[in-house]
């Protein structure tokens, strides 16, 4: 088992590719901190590792704080940290000169702030433990602009690739090390709208096919082993040759 009695938070672990990423941790031995605003959901994995659910708002600095100091009481260390926690509101997340200032605000709070609290509070849980990882997804949509504004959202994924190479190199000294995952169309609840469309999306992917979770935890997981050790600072595009062939 790549991760046997390792410690992970998840932030974002409520569904989607959270959930995918923690249920992986789990099957590969760590003991997980699943974090999320949702109730707990029914499709945990049971183990190897050990799982706890922490329900609340990460963009929370107190529900933050206390769901760190909770795995670290519950599991002795935190060595992994994953920040999947985002949203993306159709309708509501339009253009700079459009956007209601206070959905912007909410947006940038979920998106940004509730990573920056996250990471705030793991890295000195990691430094204790002599290091650790992080894994930010970010989105494609941070690499370009989109004809259909969603600009709080774009803002803040951008944010993300700033952020984790900043951290990278702040904390490479204390054995942490800092990556972003770019993905783009993958089925999760959060794209729920591509239910029965997935072929005709999948049509315009080189690779000819919508992403999953599982595609997006796969390159998680390789992120945060050993197998990922000299890298840092690193964004890695998991999105089937979009990108590429824009
Ligand atoms: N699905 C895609 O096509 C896609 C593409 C590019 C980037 N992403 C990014 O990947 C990440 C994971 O997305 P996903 O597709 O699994 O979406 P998802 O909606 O399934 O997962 C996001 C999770 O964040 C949680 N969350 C939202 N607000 C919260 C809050 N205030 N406090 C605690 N938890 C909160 C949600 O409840 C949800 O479980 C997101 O950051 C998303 O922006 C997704």
């Amino acid at each position: 088992m790549m991760f046997a009695d390792k410690v992970a938070l998840v932030a974002g672990a409520g569904g989607g590719m959270g959930l995918n990423i923690a249920n992986d941790l789990l099957g590969e031995g760590a003991h997980v901190c699943l974090a999320d605003i949702k109730p707990r959901p029914a499709d945990i994995r049971g183990g190897p590792g050990k799982s706890t659910y922490c329900q609340g708002d990460l963009s929370d600095g107190g529900f933050v704080r206390s769901t760190v100091e909770q795995t670290v009481a519950d599991f002795g260390r935190l060595d992994y940290l994953v920040n999947t926690v985002g949203v993306l509101w159709f309708g509501r997340d339009l253009s700079l000169v459009e956007v209601d200032l206070e959905t912007w605000d909410r947006v940038l709070d979920i998106n940004l702030k509730a990573v920056v609290l996250t990471t705030r509070h793991a890295i000195p849980q990691m430094k204790a433990g002599g290091g650790g990882a992080i894994v930010h997804f970010s989105s494609t949509q941070a690499l370009r602009g989109d004809v259909a504004a969603q600009d709080a959202y774009a803002a803040s994924k951008g944010a993300i690739l700033a952020l984790s190479k900043s951290i990278a190199i702040q904390f490479a000294g204390d054995g942490i090390r800092s990556n972003a995952i770019l993905p783009s169309a993958t089925l999760s609840p959060m794209q729920e709208r591509w239910q029965g469309k997935e072929a005709e999306i999948g049509a315009s992917i080189p690779i000819g096919r919508v992403g999953t979770t599982q595609d997006q935890s796969n390159a998680c997981l390789f992120l945060l082993s050993d197998k990922a050790s000299f890298i840092t600072g690193a964004e890695l595009v998991v999105d089937g040759g979009a990108t590429a062939s824009v």
